[in-house]
């Protein structure tokens, strides 16, 4: 977040293990963190009612709704690899933003592009069946960051990725994609997912709405 986060390394850089948790869902909270090198998970719930909201590479920020919102901790944070995570306590954060209108931009478009994908998960977790799920999930991503790519728009997800995305198994959302797979509407990738045709996910997921609608039940594909 902050424009050079290189320089201020040497100031509020921490090295930490794979494995760390930064702190808990319900913790409160002093500092805000900005990744330097590494992965960290954010997750809600424990156990089975685990699930991962996010995955965030270097230079995504987090933590800074406790210290924004004086509220405890929204999500959990362990960091997926070995990190390296400037750590700015709440009067540094604050500062830097009073003093520099680029980063107090960046942080406001940054929580716009999460609220927006909050409000995505809200739309897919309204359907209820897991094929209705996937594809919503598949088609939202299609159209909001796929990419042309040979036969047709690539979306970058791991099967893990999708399963958070739709708050089901791996192994449900494996079944459901076999299904879309022989349907030909969906090609499974060792790195993502192409979609041939959005406009057929399109009909298709029309035809799931109809069916949610009048309660018809089945799995036809
Ligand atoms: P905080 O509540 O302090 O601690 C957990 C952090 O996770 C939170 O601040 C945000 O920085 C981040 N966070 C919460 N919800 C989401 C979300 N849906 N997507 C990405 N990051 C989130």
């Amino acid at each position: 977040m902050p424009t050079n986060p290189s320089g201020l390394y040497s100031r509020f850089g921490r090295d930490f293990a794979a494995g760390t948790v930064l702190f808990e869902e319900g913790d409160v909270g002093t500092e805000m963190y900005v990744i330097h090198e590494g992965h960290v998970r954010l997750t809600r719930g424990k156990g089975n009612t685990e699930t991962t909201l996010a995955v965030l590479p270097p230079g995504e920020f987090f933590g800074e709704m406790a210290i924004v919102t004086s509220q405890p901790r929204s999500a959990t944070a362990t960091l997926v690899e070995p990190s390296k995570l400037l750590v700015l306590d709440s009067g540094t954060f604050e500062s830097m933003v009073r003093n520099n209108a680029e980063i107090a931009l960046r942080i406001i478009r940054k929580m716009a592009t999460r609220l927006q994908a909050a409000n995505n998960q809200i739309d897919i977790l309204l359907r209820t069946e897991p094929n209705h799920r996937v594809v919503f999930a598949l088609r939202l991503q299609a159209e909001r960051s796929g990419r042309r790519e040979g036969p047709g728009i690539k979306v970058d997800w791991s099967v893990q990725t999708l399963a958070d995305r739709v708050g089901l198994s791996v192994s449900e959302v494996k079944q459901v994609l076999d299904r879309l797979a022989t349907a030909r509407l969906v090609m499974v990738m060792e790195d993502g997912f192409i979609i041939p045709e959005v406009g057929q996910l399109q009909d298709y997921l029309e035809f799931l709405d109809v069916k949610e609608k009048y309660g018809v039940h089945g799995d036809s594909t």
